[in-house]
């Protein structure tokens, strides 16, 4: 019986993380903390800035595009909408 405990233990355990890493990724992201993190990589946020007065949404999303492109990860699915939100926005 003892063991019967630890495995229900170890499955509520499960249950608990799953549903806490579920609720950390449906929070909405900063799109403008995730751009001053990650496009600061490689080069001033000020080229970012300076860019944000002459690009439309599609110059900025062809961009981003390229940004990930140059470092593959750069950003995910979700956090590339959340960077274009913030930049297109602006
Ligand atoms: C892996 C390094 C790297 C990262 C990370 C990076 N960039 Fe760049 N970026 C570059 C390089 C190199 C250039 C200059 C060459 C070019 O334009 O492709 C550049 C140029 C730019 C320019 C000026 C050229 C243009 O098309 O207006 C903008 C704006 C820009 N980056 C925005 C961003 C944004 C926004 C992010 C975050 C999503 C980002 N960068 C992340 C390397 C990077």
């Amino acid at each position: 019986m003892k063991k019967a405990a630890t495995i229900s233990g170890v499955v509520l355990g499960g249950f608990l993380l799953f549903a806490g890493t579920a609720a950390m990724t449906s929070e909405p992201l900063d799109g403008e903390k995730l751009a001053q993190e990650r496009c600061t990589q490689c080069h001033g946020f000020g080229r970012v800035e300076r860019a944000m007065a002459e690009k439309d949404p599609a110059a900025w999303e062809a961009t981003v595009d390229r940004m990930i492109g140059k470092k593959s990860g750069l950003l995910n699915e979700e956090e590339r909408a959340a960077v274009l939100g913030y930049l297109v926005n602006r």
